[in-house]
């Protein structure tokens, strides 16, 4: 999009427009941060149309000029995130339903009926008019589509929509009983008019319905998106758009929504200093990261994160020196092409006036973060040319948020909880550990490219999946599928024969019974004569699988309770390739022993020999040139050796890592 790193964050001078030296301030205090970019425009509705019909958007343009000639360019928000007082008094229906079905009052954002054709009206005018005027404006790189879309919405008009969306799905009522399974309970429908959403106080136990409808907010969330992107495309804006997503949201399936937008954006907030070690939230954030990139295959935004403390987290914690920059590093190196902030300059008042800014109340350009802010800008000046190269990770990790919905409603095996993030988290650290790169990907994605494909609790498969799993293992790729896979189909309808469904022949293997530990209860996978140099005995908790082979060599077995001695681990030769089946949650230790000897197994080479713990690593390729990402999360200085022919580009080419400290080099492939 750029030929640079873009740096820059939420700026809201709407907030400022009675005190234009302020403006002035932090056109000074950006350029000395360096950046290079501003949000401008969330939420500025009632800046932008004071009075129905009354639009001001000299201000605007104003702003975007004067930023522009000092170098600054503008990623411009729809503001359709929050509405002014006279849209909602005037067309009450804007507002949204909530589940128990009251109506919610003026107050708040991100609370609008999604279907609502007057607010989708008003909406599409103020978009109309910011294209109009910001089309050409060399100033524009990207439009934001509104912010942080989230929730659903219950009125009549909503539920409707929804029965529309299921008609369309199924097409008769007599096939939607049956994928709902509504027999049970008599909750059979005779007509689509006579269904509801799911609600707490109606209906929460039909697995399909509420999947559905899961299904159903996203593509209405899609129709609104639609309907903000027309807007400005008729207008004739041609810049990208994007939305910022989040990941710890699970309320839309962001592997549909990427297919209404050009670019991905996200915002990220770790928990930085909430543990003794900061490599925990890199690891987790990292795995988003990931996932991000991978919906497009393509370099994504960092479109917010805090520069300091948050306002809503746990609690305030600061940022240790360092690691603002590593931060941003760190979010480069898994394929962002920004690095943004929310926000730019603190408000005075409201519920924010304590979240970090760069530019915080005193207004110095000698705070700390301040300061930090700064180093950060210098850095990333230095990896220009980084941006816009790719990943070429040659492992897939499937993380599907569709199949995480029907595990999480589903009740049984574990209601404590069956951890489908937690487990994928487990390998993904273990991958990381051992210095490669990782794609994250759902369902749908092309599987081809990798050599290791793993599937972690794949327990709700739709599509053509399993078929695309099966030519993956038989084409030479090697996978690892684990316990809860291939049970249910796409509308948590159980399987009427062996599961893994379509798979038993792939893995060998075949289920026969759960076992649900609780939280306290544990069991042992011991290691079969030394196996894959494993170490002799692993704990194993949460979900013990008992397993029949059909053909697999088993390589753990469990070690104790009435099921001791049967298998808990094993592999199969399939045709060309290879595939491992893990019938239990095991300790942190396993995935990373195990998945070193897999990697091996599958010629997949570490990015750097030798990883010393805490230091993650990413890379970027571009025509030949490799470029490596190293940071130190750790509060210890390490020691690290760089491969041969490695040109530095930040930090050195020592073996001295210093602790919250990044190494970027490129090496020539
Ligand atoms: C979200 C929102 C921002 C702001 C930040 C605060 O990400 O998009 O408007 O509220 O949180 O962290
Ligand atoms: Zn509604």
């Amino acid at each position: 999009m750029e030929d640079k790193i873009i740096y820059g964050g939420d700026y809201n001078p709407d907030q400022w427009l009675d005190e234009p030296e302020i403006l002035e301030q932090d056109l000074r205090m950006m350029k000395a941060a360096h950046i290079n970019e501003v949000t401008l425009g969330v939420f500025a509705w009632a800046s932008l149309e004071p009075e129905e019909g009354k639009f001001t958007l000299d201000w605007l343009e104003e702003i975007v000029n004067k930023l522009y000639a000092n170098g600054i360019k503008t990623i411009m928000a729809t503001p359709s995130g929050a509405r002014p007082k006279w849209l909602s008094d005037k067309y009450p229906e804007v507002l949204r339903t909530w589940e128990d079905g009251t109506k919610a009052q003026y107050g708040g954002r991100h609370n609008h009926c999604l279907t609502s054709p007057i607010y989708r009206e008003k909406v599409r005018i103020i978009d109309t008019k910011l294209a109009e005027r910001f089309k050409d404006n060399p100033a524009i790189i990207a439009w934001h589509i509104s912010n942080e879309f989230s929730g659903e919405c219950y009125c009549p008009s909503c539920q409707k929509a929804f029965r529309g969306f299921l008609k369309k799905k199924y097409g008769t009522i007599e096939k939607l009983n049956h994928e709902w399974w509504n027999a049970f309970w008599s909750h059979q429908y005779s007509s689509f008019d006579q269904i509801d959403a799911p609600s707490n106080i109606g209906e929460k136990g039909t697995n399909g319905l509420m999947i559905d409808w899961k299904r159903y907010a996203t593509e209405e969330c899609d129709n609104f998106i639609d309907n903000e992107v027309n807007a400005l495309r008729d207008a004739g804006a041609t810049q990208p758009v994007t939305i910022n997503m989040m990941y710890d949201f699970g309320g839309y399936d962001y592997n549909e929504q990427k297919n209404h937008i050009d670019i991905i954006s996200w915002d990220s907030y770790p928990d930085w200093g909430f543990s003794e070690s900061d490599i925990k939230p890199a690891l987790e954030h990292g795995l988003c990261h990931d996932s991000m990139r991978c919906y497009k295959d393509k370099p994504f935004l960092l479109m917010e994160s805090c520069p300091s403390g948050t306002n809503w987290q746990q609690t305030h914690r600061l940022k240790r020196n360092g690691l603002l920059p590593l931060a941003a590093i760190h979010a480069v190196g898994h394929g962002a092409d920004s690095v943004q902030y929310f926000q730019i300059r603190a408000g005075r008042g409201s519920c924010e006036k304590f979240h970090g800014a760069i530019i915080d109340h005193t207004c110095r350009e000698d705070t700390r973060v301040f300061k930090e802010a700064t180093k950060t800008g210098e850095l990333l000046l230095k990896l220009a040319d980084v941006a816009g190269s790719q990943t070429d990770a040659k492992v897939g990790l499937i993380y599907d948020r569709q199949n995480e919905w029907a595990i999480d409603m589903s009740e049984g095996p574990r209601n404590c909880g069956e951890g489908y993030l937690e487990q994928t988290q487990k390998f993904y650290n273990a991958l990381k550990r051992n210095a490669v790169d990782v794609d994250v990907i759902s369902e749908p994605h092309d599987f081809s490219k990798y050599k290791i494909l793993i599937a972690p609790m794949l327990y709700s498969v739709r599509g053509d999946v399993l078929e695309r799993i099966r030519d993956f293992v038989k084409n030479g790729g090697t996978l690892i599928a684990t316990y809860l896979c291939a049970m249910t189909n796409e509308n948590d309808l159980c399987f009427l024969h062996d599961t893994p469904h379509d798979l038993t022949d792939v893995l060998g293997v075949r289920l026969d019974e759960i076992d649900g530990l609780t939280d306290e209860q544990s069991n042992k996978a011991l290691t079969v004569d030394g196996a894959m140099g494993l170490d002799k005995s692993y704990s194993c908790n949460k979900i013990c699988e008992l397993i029949t082979l059909n053909g697999a060599e088993p390589f753990m077995k469990y070690g104790e309770d009435f099921y001791a001695g049967s298998p808990a681990a094993t592999v199969n030769h399939f045709e060309k390739g290879k595939a491992y089946y893990l019938a239990t949650d095991l300790e942190d230790d396993f995935y990373k022993k195990f998945l070193e000897k897999v990697l091996a197994d599958a010629n997949v080479e570490p990015l750097v020999k030798k990883l010393p713990s805490e230091i993650d690593i990413q890379s970027r390729v571009r025509d030949g040139r490799r470029y490596i990402f190293m940071e130190n999360f750790s509060r210890e200085d390490k020691k690290v050796k760089l491969p041969k022919g490695a040109k530095m580009i930040i930090g050195d080419e020592s073996e001295e890592f210093p602790n919250t400290s990044a190494k970027v080099f490129t090496v020539e492939e």
